[in-house]
């Protein structure tokens, strides 16, 4: 038999240390807020969660120790981060904990049928033009899905947490498309997995991404700093 495990192609910087990966996305949003509040939405009690893409685990920081999770992302580096560091760090205790070095597409390797909620936070606006197919597939086995995307937005209302990631973006979003394709090549968003070409694509400011929430079926929608959480439920 062989055995064929996916791999990625070249990364970015930010997406080879999970570190470097958290010290960038704390600058730029309220990843506190975000994933306690994102925490509340799942609920307390014994559930089973899926994360995808689970990234560098920083969910699991907020989730109540009753939770059987289960998170998939082909970044080999943030897996081991989260297995080698982040679960003792933060002493992390769930009920059951599953990583899997997986496309996150791959439903059919997911345990068991149903989740009672599917998570899909920061993965749309990476896997354009197929995130609605993604939104979709987890629709047939969640009984609720919780949303959290950024909105593309002006970069005079950037609200970057941090002052010198306001000037890079201000600036950045100035920079011919060439020149920017070269940066999120090696610095910036290239995840190794989804083409600058496709992602670029992407282009929901904060009214279009409450709209494309709504018709697919999402609400409650809240907003912390420059993105959209949202709920949908079977
Ligand atoms: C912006 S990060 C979001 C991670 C996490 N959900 C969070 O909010 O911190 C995007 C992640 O998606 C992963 N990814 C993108 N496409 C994927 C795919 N098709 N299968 C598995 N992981 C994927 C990347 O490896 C990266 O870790």
């Amino acid at each position: 038999m062989v055995l064929k495990i996916e791999t990625a192609g070249f990364r970015s910087l930010m997406y080879r240390s999970g570190w470097l990966y958290n010290a960038v996305t704390r600058r730029l949003y309220d990843q506190d807020k975000k994933f306690s509040t994102i925490a509340t939405f799942i609920g307390k009690g014994p559930k089973k969660v899926l994360d995808l893409p689970c990234g560098t685990g920083y969910l699991m920081r907020f989730l109540h120790p009753a939770i059987e999770y289960e998170g998939a992302d082909l970044n080999h580096r943030f897996l081991k981060r989260i297995r080698k560091k982040e679960l003792k760090k933060r002493n992390i205790k769930l009920t059951k904990i599953i990583l899997r070095h997986k496309n996150i597409f791959d439903f059919q390797d997911y345990q068991g049928k149903k989740k009672d909620v599917i998570v899909l936070c920061d993965i749309l606006h990476h896997i354009y033009p197929k995130h609605i197919d993604l939104i979709n597939i987890a629709k047939k086995i969640a009984n609720k899905i919780v949303v959290c995307e950024p909105y593309v937005i002006n970069p005079k209302e950037i609200s970057a947490r941090d002052k010198l990631f306001k000037i890079v973006i201000f600036f950045g979003k100035h920079l011919p498309k060439p020149l920017l394709k070269i940066i999120d090549f090696l610095l910036l968003d290239n995840d190794g997995i989804n083409s600058f070409q496709m992602r670029s694509q992407w282009n929901l400011d904060e009214k279009s991404l409450k709209e494309f929430y709504k018709v697919m079926g999402f609400n409650n929608v809240y907003k912390i700093l420059d993105e959209y959480i949202a709920i949908w439920e079977s």
